[in-house]
């Protein structure tokens, strides 16, 4: 976006490439785009910020939407896009990947955009051998289990082994009139995937690590948590303008294994981040019992699954803003059903410090699309204030 704020400036002045007035004045244009993205107001022109007041508890002329996994299957024109490559290459290939994060934005007015790309990616950067299997889900061929295996992983540099996942930022900052958001894997979701191979329901090798190698364990997640640092920190330079932290596995653990063993880690990288200026979100699926350590990981928004009632956790979460939560399912009630259950969770949230409206996890990849529509305009017009 100050990319294109400079091409607004350009036509109604110099009459220079934005890339031009910079090396003219010995600057490196990169650089700038870092400075400005560091301010907590974007400076770009007919920019809608209403997603960013949102998250830093700022007044709102409406209730900010945006839907976790909202770039996907569901989308007859990702199918599209898809059929042409495996999902892999198409999270390599910078221009589709801002083909299909803008297809939701378009197609329903949504106030954010979700970079498209995948919370593996890093890992596969480590050098984890990672394939997707249609039907299936994510594989990787070789675990880690072993202090061997731990070994043979690198802490990725995000420019050199990721630099395709920077440059859609880049492009997609060019593009669009709401802000990006960046995001990654919570080290203790991206573990589970590294040392059971894949998904899971009863993460039977996660926990055995946990309990009988502990050590092991936390030297995995310290390098998860530097990779993902600065996997993180890269996109800020790139342009993301907020960041959110998938722990979508969190809610396997218990209170105090959570303490122990995923918190310290999402905090670590919280406060790296603290430097970008940049929104930060951390969304612990299922987290409903584990809210109060959520809030103590320093994020500035909370992400809320469906378990919980949101004015419930608005009390528990005090002066930070919230992110949900309807249930995903929820968009398959007939119009008038849901309509009234959006109101109800915009109701509840009335005294929220903030309030971005959510799934409380990914939309499904069987949901009608219009339904998101009828869902986006809902949120829009019921809290207009
Ligand atoms: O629109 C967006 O939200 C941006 C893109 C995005 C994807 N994955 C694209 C994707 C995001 C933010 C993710 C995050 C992600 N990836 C998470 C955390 C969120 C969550 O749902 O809990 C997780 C656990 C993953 C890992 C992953 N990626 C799995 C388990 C799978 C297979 C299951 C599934 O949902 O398909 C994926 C594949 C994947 N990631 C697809 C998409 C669009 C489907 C790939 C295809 O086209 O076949």
């Amino acid at each position: 976006m100050f990319l294109s704020s400079c091409r607004i400036h350009n036509e109604e002045g110099t009459g220079k490439s934005p890339e031009d007035s910079l090396k003219n004045e010995g600057q490196d244009c990169k650089a700038v785009i870092y400075q400005s993205d560091l301010q907590p107001t974007s400076n770009v022109v007919n920019m809608n910020d209403t997603f960013l007041k949102a998250c830093r508890g700022e007044k709102t002329d409406y209730t900010p939407i945006w839907m976790m996994r909202q770039a996907g299957r569901y989308l007859p024109e990702y199918q599209k896009v898809r059929r042409k490559l495996s999902f892999l290459e198409l999270c390599k290939t910078p221009e589709l990947c801002v083909e299909v994060t803008l297809q939701p934005v378009d197609r329903f007015n949504m106030d954010a955009a979700i970079l498209f790309s995948d919370i593996l990616i890093p890992m596969q950067a480590m050098g984890a051998p990672l394939e997707f299997h249609d039907g299936k889900g994510p594989v990787f061929t070789e675990t880690v289990r072993s202090k061997e295996a731990l070994d043979k992983l690198i802490i990725a540099d995000p420019l050199e082994e990721t630099g395709f996942v920077m440059e859609t930022i880049r492009l997609l900052r060019q593009e669009l009139q709401v802000p990006l958001i960046g995001f990654a894997g919570a080290p203790f979701t991206s573990a589970t995937y590294l040392i059971e191979g894949g998904s899971s329901k009863v993460f039977w090798e996660t926990k055995k690590m946990m309990f009988t190698n502990p050590a092991l364990f936390h030297e995995l997640m310290e390098k998860i948590t530097e990779t993902t640092s600065k996997y993180l920190l890269a996109q800020a330079e790139a342009g993301a303008q907020a960041l959110q932290l998938f722990d979508s596995w969190a809610g396997v653990l218990a209170p105090g294994d959570f303490a122990a063993f995923a918190l310290p880690y999402a905090r670590k990288i919280i406060e790296d981040l603290k430097q970008t200026g940049l929104p930060l979100i951390y969304f612990a699926n299922n987290g409903a019992t584990l809210l109060d350590l959520s809030v103590s990981s320093g994020a500035d928004v909370i992400g809320l699954d469906w378990r919980i009632n949101i004015n419930d956790a608005i009390q528990r979460v005090g002066n930070k803003a919230v992110q949900g939560n309807i249930d995903p399912f929820a968009l398959l009630l007939p119009k008038d059903k849901l309509r009234a259950r959006i109101k109800r969770v915009l109701d509840d949230a009335q005294g929220a410090f903030g309030h971005v409206f959510n799934l409380g996890h990914g939309i499904h990849q069987f949901t009608p699309p219009e339904q998101a529509k009828y869902c986006v305009d809902f949120v829009h017009e019921l809290s207009s204030r």
